[in-house]
């Protein structure tokens, strides 16, 4: 496996390995490697010569120093995971001045609102940092795709909308065997509360099962309760939406595609789902 932390490095590398005409897949992560990521690798591989894989901490994505602090680092074990997957993943380590050379700076993007509701209500500017990284990666790797996973949807929907030539592949969420989304935040909360942490998706399939039943109101307020009826788990937000334009309804119209958006504290722990409805 090669270990890349300098860009210019990385850039001689693959241009030699292009010139074979291979086809190059992405997956960029910020470390904590779990079984989530690694299926999205897993992907990279079966569908490409070349897999790169990105580990960089985006600082400009949080939204606040306390989250970036806690955030889980472990690039040995990150490396062993890779390992064991393949000995020809190439691994990207930059610095942060490799990535963002004239201070931390992020652009500013016109989402046609994807970004309005759910993640982005909730944490300012999240999308322009990760749409701001995530196109300075692609322009030093230039694959010829990239992978996601669904379980950040909006995430997955913004980035499809960033102006690149990379094909953008989502991927289905991997859960734990009681239905939690894998998280590389899931380490941080107590055995007893990830069992609680659980109800999340319990919840997700309750909505799932009664969307034509129940009215969006009705099944705001069972999740509402459901959720904050636990002293460990504290519900930020709660939302159907409609799977285009990524904007919260109350009415169904049954032409539309939605999914079921929620956002947890567990633990004092930020946790997201999503699932799709119809
Ligand atoms: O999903 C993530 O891990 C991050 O948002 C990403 C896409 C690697 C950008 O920092």
């Amino acid at each position: 496996m090669k270990i890349f932390h300098k860009k210019s490095d990385l850039i001689d590398a693959l241009s030699k390995l292009r010139e074979s005409k291979s086809s190059i897949g992405f997956v960029p992560t910020m470390g904590a490697l779990h079984s989530g990521h690694l299926s999205l690798i897993k992907k990279s591989l079966q569908n490409n010569k070349i897999t790169v894989v990105s580990i960089f901490i985006n600082p400009t994505q949080f939204n606040n120093t306390a989250d970036l602090t806690a955030y889980p680092k472990n690039l040995n074990e990150d490396c062993e995971l890779l390992e064991s997957l393949s000995n020809d993943i190439i691994v990207f380590v930059p610095e942060i001045q490799e990535i963002y050379k004239d201070g931390m700076l992020t652009n500013e993007y016109d989402f046609n609102g994807l970004d309005k509701y759910m993640e982005g209500e909730f944490r300012n500017n999240h999308f322009q940092a990760v749409a701001t990284v995530v196109e300075l990666l692609l322009d030093i790797v230039e694959p010829n795709s990239a992978y996601f996973g669904e379980k950040d949807y909006q995430q997955l929907k913004i980035i499809s909308c960033i102006k690149t030539n990379v094909n953008i592949i989502g991927c289905s969420t991997l859960r734990d065997k009681n239905g939690l989304a894998l998280s590389s935040r899931n380490n941080r909360i107590s055995l007893s509360s990830i069992e609680i942490a659980s109800n999340i998706f319990k919840n997700l399939n309750f909505v799932k099962s009664n969307f034509n039943k129940l009215s969006i109101e009705n099944l705001t307020e069972k999740v509402t309760l459901n959720i904050n009826l636990f002293d460990q788990m504290k519900l930020e937000y709660f939302v159907i939406a409609d799977e285009d334009k990524l904007a919260p309804t109350t009415v169904v119209n049954v032409k539309k595609k939605y999914r079921a958006f929620i956002a947890v504290f567990v633990d004092g722990i930020r946790l997201i789902d999503n699932i799709a409805l119809n």
